[in-house]
């Protein structure tokens, strides 16, 4: 028996890394799943379907079920169409993990207007083009009178909690995936549905780079980096038992999951009357005094 035995899943930019260990992780535990992916390069061009192929092949070969779609996230047809192909091949769709990504990173005075729209368009719009359509079947349904169980799970990541310099485009999408998680987990909870969403740390193309020696596999260690300790958190979130899960966002990295919390203040000044902006210049160390100096020691 699997955890998610006769789910209909659709996991986007599955063809490689975090996405394709979700898809198979999915898979094993017995969703049905549509592997989507463009097969972008990691900047976000070109097209290849062969990455999606060798997951769906890969998934069938360990017994699995599962449907190729090589459909852009990113545009509004594309996500139409997708959660189409779900509900046309099985029926229903039960999951819906957001995961497709591309990275351009540059300095803000050095970025050109595609970087900016690129990143922005397939991360944020992506997410919300296809969360748009999955909620569209989900009330349809829900209004028919039938009990879902419906389950979204973003992408986020900690460049978009904490910031990160040279990620203005990928740091500005993720904040905003972090935040729409929250509003529409408020949206569609009535019906079924609950909107969670991962910022994951891992060894893939997009940071092979940048983790560099920190995310070498050394043998007989446990590779912490692997791509596949974020999968196990995805499959939790898509399935029953997190039915009282919603609107959170989590940090994955290799056997660490932490529950993240959002703005709150930190230190205040109030009193029953206007302030100068002198007067706030004086009062700035009052403001700050309560305020936790340190953010988390790495962030990306
Ligand atoms: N790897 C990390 O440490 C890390 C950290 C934080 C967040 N993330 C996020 O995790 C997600 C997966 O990243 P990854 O590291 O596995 O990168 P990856 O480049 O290995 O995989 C991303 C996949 O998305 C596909 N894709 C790109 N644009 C698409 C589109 N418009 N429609 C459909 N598919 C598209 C690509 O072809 C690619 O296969 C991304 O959202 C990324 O921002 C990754």
């Amino acid at each position: 028996m699997g955890m998610l035995d006769g789910k209909v899943a659709i996991v986007t930019g599955a063809g490689r890394g975090i996405g394709r260990a979700e898809a198979l992780l999915l898979a094993e535990e017995g969703a049905k799943v549509i592997v989507n992916d463009v097969g972008a390069s990691r900047a976000g061009e070109g097209a290849d379907a062969s990455p999606a192929e060798q997951t769906v092949q890969d998934i069938k070969a360990a017994g699995g079920d599962s449907a190729l779609n090589a459909d852009d996230v990113s545009s509004w047809k594309g996500a139409a169409s997708l959660v189409k192909q779900a509900v046309d091949t099985w029926g229903q769709l039960d999951i819906l993990v957001n995961n497709a990504g591309i990275l351009r990173d540059k300095m803000s005075f050095n970025m050109e207007e595609s970087d900016w729209d690129d990143v922005i368009r397939v991360h944020l719009k992506g997410h919300f083009a296809m969360s748009h359509f999955a909620a569209n079947h989900w009330r349809d349904r829900s209004k028919a009178g039938e009990e879902v169980s419906g389950r979204i799970v973003n992408t986020a990541s900690e460049a978009g909690l904490f910031g990160n310099a040279g990620q203005a485009n990928y740091g500005a999408a993720k904040a905003g995936i972090a935040a729409m998680t929250i509003i529409l987990g408020r949206e569609l909870g009535r019906y079924g549905v609950t909107v969670n969403a991962i910022s994951p740390r891992a060894r893939t193309r997009m940071t092979e780079d940048l983790f560099g020696e920190m995310a070498k596999v050394e043998e007989g260690k446990f590779d912490a980096f692997a791509p596949e300790n974020v999968a196990p958190l995805v499959a939790f979130l898509a399935s029953d038992a997190a039915a009282d899960v919603n609107g959170q966002n989590f940090v994955v990295f290799g056997g660490s999951v932490w529950v993240m919390e959002g703005w709150k203040a930190a230190g205040q000044v109030s009193r029953d009357d206007r302030w100068t902006p002198k007067e706030l210049a004086d009062a700035k160390s009052t403001l700050f005094a309560t305020r936790d100096p340190g953010l988390p020691p790495f962030t990306f």
